[in-house]
Order: structure tokens, then C-alpha cells, then sequence
């Protein structure tokens, strides 16, 4: 668990892709917004090689594994051609997420139980020394079949909390908070993200058990306004401040 009042940030530089996408051009470049990002003292940069290649490129793989130097959380799909980009690239981190080639973004968690092949999956990448998150909804058969995989962590889906209102985002809070507890016990670090932003992260964050959120599409538009190194450091201090180095 992490030290009380600090919250790790992993800032998602997909959608500065995306931006460059719309014109198949050289910019916005999301090297450029990693290294604001570790500059307003994010912890990481998380980014998704899709099978499609909507936005993030292998070469943006191949170009921030160059210049970052906190850490990357590659976020991937279980398939072979993915295994291969992490054996090249070595991220730190990586994050198993499910992928539907027509949702607009990572709509649900991955279906951990009864997924063939998970396990080896999982322990070939920590073969290769890379901690394994698993982008699961905070239902206990998933935390239980996450820990029986061999995982290191859990991210908890909060798309379900983000979207949710009136009496609902208690509700949504207090399954995450349950998830997070039942998940610290199997002993999985527990990470979240997805749909958070300046207004529902300090609620998350505020879980004992959440050591790191993964935050993408809210700090690029706020970037727009502001500026991506502020944009970053306007959440990190929602979430108390940038850690110590
Ligand atoms: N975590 C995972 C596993 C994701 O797939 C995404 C979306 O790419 C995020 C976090 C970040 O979500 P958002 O862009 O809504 O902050």
C-alpha cells in the first residue's frame, strides 16, 4: 500500500495521438507531452498500441521507451503480436486491457475468469521482469480470478463511477472501495482509471488501497487551456501534490 496522503499519477498520452491522427501528421507529438508530464511530476506515462493503430504508433512506442525516464505502462491486448512489442520494448509495466475494434474506448474490464491462456500470458511477461496490471471491473470474481493469474495488480474500471450520478456515485464509490479492499487481501496492488477527471479523481484517490491512477483524456482537454505541464500539475495537485523524488 502506498504511503498515507500520495497517490501515484500515470498520465495517457493516447489522445495526443489521436489529435496527430486526424491529419496523419508529425503533431501534436506525444513525446513532447511525456516529458511535460514528468516535468509536472507525473509517476509515468501510460500509453495503448491498439491492434488497429487509431492513434499510438509503434514508433511512439519505440520513441518515448527513448526519452521517458520515470517509467511506461503499456497498455495491450492478450495476443502474440503484443507479447512481441513488450519483449522489444521492455516497459515496466504493463496492463492487459480487452479490445473491441469498434468501441469508441476500453468500454468494459477484461472477463479475467475463464480467459484461456491468461496465466502463461502473465508469467511470461514477469519472465521478462515487467509488473502485470490486469483492467478488470471491481467484481470479486474478477479481483479473485486476477490474483489466481498470477497478477501484480489490479487497475479497476471507474468508468461505471465517472458516468454515474445522484445516489449512484456513492454507490459506485463504495463497490470500488469494497474491490479495493478484497483485492489488497489476495495481495494485488490495486491501481484505477478510466473516465476520471479534475471533479470525481479526489474521491478515488482518497482509497487507502489505490496506489496509482492512469489518467488520459481529461488532462489532454484541460491541456488545450492550460498547457500540458500545468494541466498535469492542476491534477497532481488534486490528487496532494507531486511525490517526493
Ligand atoms: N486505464 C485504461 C486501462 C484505459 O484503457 C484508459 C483509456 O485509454 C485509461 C485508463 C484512461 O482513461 P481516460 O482517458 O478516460 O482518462
Amino acid at each position: 500500500m502506498r504511503p498515507a496522503g500520495l497517490t501515484l499519477l500515470k498520465v495517457n498520452v493516447d489522445h495526443v495521438a489521436t489529435v496527430r491522427e486526424a491529419r496523419r501528421g508529425a503533431e501534436p507529438d506525444p513525446v513532447e507531452a511525456a516529458l511535460a508530464a514528468e516535468r509536472a511530476g507525473a509517476s509515468g506515462i501510460t500509453l495503448h498500441l491498439r491492434q488497429d493503430r487509431r492513434h499510438v504508433q509503434e514508433r511512439d512506442l519505440a520513441a518515448l521507451r527513448e526519452a521517458v525516464s520515470t517509467e511506461i505502462n503499456l497498455e495491450m491486448a492478450v495476443l502474440p503480436e503484443m507479447m512481441r512489442m513488450a519483449e522489444r520494448y521492455r516497459p515496466e509495466q504493463v496492463t492487459l486491457v480487452p479490445e473491441r475494434r469498434e468501441e469508441i474506448t476500453t468500454e468494459g474490464g477484461l472477463e479475467v475468469q475463464g480467459a484461456r491462456g491468461l496465466e502463461e500470458f502473465v508469467s511470461a511477461l514477469h519472465a521478462r521482469r515487467i509488473v502485470v496490471s490486469l483492467f478488470v471491473d471491481a467484481e470479486d470474481t474478477e479481483i479473485d480470478a486476477s490474483a489466481a493469474a498470477g497478477a501484480d495488480a489490479v487497475e479497476f474500471h471507474t468508468g461505471r463511477y465517472a458516468n454515474a450520478s445522484g445516489a449512484a456515485v456513492a454507490a459506485e464509490l463504495d463497490r470500488l472501495a469494497r474491490g479495493a479492499r478484497r483485492a489488497a487481501e489476495a495481495g494485488l496492488r490495486v491501481f484505477a482509471g478510466h473516465g476520471l477527471n479534475y471533479a470525481n479523481v479526489a474521491a478515488v484517490a482518497s482509497l487507502p488501497e489505490v496506489e496509482e491512477l492512469n489518467i488520459g483524456h481529461a488532462i489532454v482537454s484541460r491541456a488545450l487551456a492550460v498547457g500540458f505541464e500545468a494541466a498535469v500539475g492542476e491534477m497532481l495537485a488534486c490528487l496532494g501534490g507531486p511525490p517526493a523524488r
